[in-house]
């Protein structure tokens, strides 16, 4: 059954398995799920189910909340599949392909770009991803990023400014002059199309010296910091993303036992990319250790050309799993609830009431078949905002 159009309510019915992230209501078996005007309004045993409009019948399957990508990189033309060929051969990456896709992203006309954002975006959703965030980071001049942001808005408020991703090759040897361009014309084309301002923290990308600056001017501008930290190389990044209280530090993928403290002791969440580490053949964090010590961990898929080219959050999940210490249950939450935390968003990765209906059906019986069953196309049915979207 689906919803009739226009329903004011909704009931989720038969529901085997239902994850809420709710601390309150937890894991419930048996269930069935009420949906108001795009906002959960009830939760309970499947038979005290109040009647709806519409019904969906989960059929005894498994109910997620939609997973929250936090991190992503859907603005680019172009593909660097020699590249990635060159890797699996033994090349490694080094993030100078970055380059490759801003030439491409300069040279295409907004129609191939908003098509390409727009395919994505529905690729995600389709994989029950209800919320995404995207950033610039491949056009590199004020135009440019300007104009990447603005076609990211089109399929999502979480727009992140990183037009400190790499030095472009008209600014080689320059890197100073860079930042102070990024600090000064970009920031003031980019902000107002923007909610968040990332850097490249890395060796080869930005110092933290020029790394502090381009966040300071970002939150000068009203943006909120989030940072590509320690992907490469155990740098100066985690430590600079608490210093300034960013939202999330991104990657972690060479953490110092400081590093971790630092976390923990932190509103900073850790977001792990597995498909950063898979895709570039790189050993993979251990999110164990950051839950050991009492960071929040998110999980999110990178999506971008380069170094990750999956949007998928089910495929992040089963190799958080696999390989970066996480039981199911753990990795699906961070795939949802550690996303919301990573955007500072209360209305979504969770299936308490008043959160927003945002949330998956699964083609199984419980959450753990994310990670028992990879690659399998587990998800039957998405809503977002009580809507069925996919
Ligand atoms: O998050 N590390 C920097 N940026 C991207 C990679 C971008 C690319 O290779 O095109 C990342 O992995
Ligand atoms: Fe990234």
């Amino acid at each position: 059954m689906t919803a009739a159009p226009g329903a004011g309510s909704l009931v989720v019915a038969n529901i085997g398995e239902l994850v809420t992230n709710d601390p309150q209501l937890g894991v419930l078996h048996d269930a069935a799920l009420c949906v108001v005007d795009g906002r959960v309004a009830w939760v309970g045993p499947r038979a005290a189910a109040p009647a709806a409009d519409a019904a969906l019948d989960a059929a005894g399957a498994a109910v997620l909340p939609g997973f929250v990508d936090s991190h992503a990189h859907l603005v680019f033309a172009g593909d660097r599949a020699a590249e990635f060929a060159a890797r699996m051969a033994g090349e490694p990456y080094t993030g100078g392909g970055i380059r490759t896709t801003v030439a491409a992203t300069r040279a295409a006309g907004d129609g191939e770009l908003r098509a390409t954002v727009g395919r994505l975006r529905r690729e995600a959703l389709r994989q029950g991803t209800t919320t995404v965030e995207t950033k610039s980071g491949y056009g590199l001049t004020p135009a440019d990023e300007a104009r990447s942001l603005r076609l990211a808005g089109e399929v999502t408020a979480e727009t992140t400014f990183l037009g400190a991703h790499v030095v472009p090759a008209e600014y080689a040897g320059r890197a100073d002059d860079y930042v102070r361009l990024v600090c000064g014309e970009m920031l003031d084309a980019a902000a107002p199309y923007a909610r968040w301002v990332d850097v490249f923290c890395e060796r080869g990308a930005f110092d933290a010296e020029q790394s502090r600056a381009v966040l300071l001017a970002g939150k000068a501008h009203g943006l909120v910091p989030r940072v590509h930290a320690n992907q490469l190389t155990a740098g100066p990044g985690v430590a600079l993303a608490v210093e300034l209280g960013a939202a999330s530090a991104d990657h972690c993928t060479h953490l110092s036992d400081s590093d971790v403290d630092a976390l923990a002791g932190s509103a900073t969440v850790a977001t792990l990319l597995p498909g950063a580490e898979f895709s570039t053949r790189s050993p993979y964090p251990d999110a164990r250790r950051l839950l050991a010590a009492g960071a929040t961990v998110a999980l999110a898929t990178d999506c971008n050309p380069g170094s990750s080219y999956t949007s998928s959050m089910p495929f992040c999940v089963a190799l958080a799993v696999r390989e970066m210490r996480l039981t199911p249950a753990e990795a699906v939450w961070a795939a949802t609830a550690g996303g919301a935390a990573a955007l500072r968003r209360t209305d979504i990765g969770h299936l308490g009431i008043g959160a927003r209906a945002d949330l998956v059906v699964l083609d199984a019986p419980s959450h753990v078949y994310l990670a028992y069953r990879p690659g399998v196309p587990l998800i039957r049915t998405v809503l977002h905002n009580g809507v069925l979207v996919a």
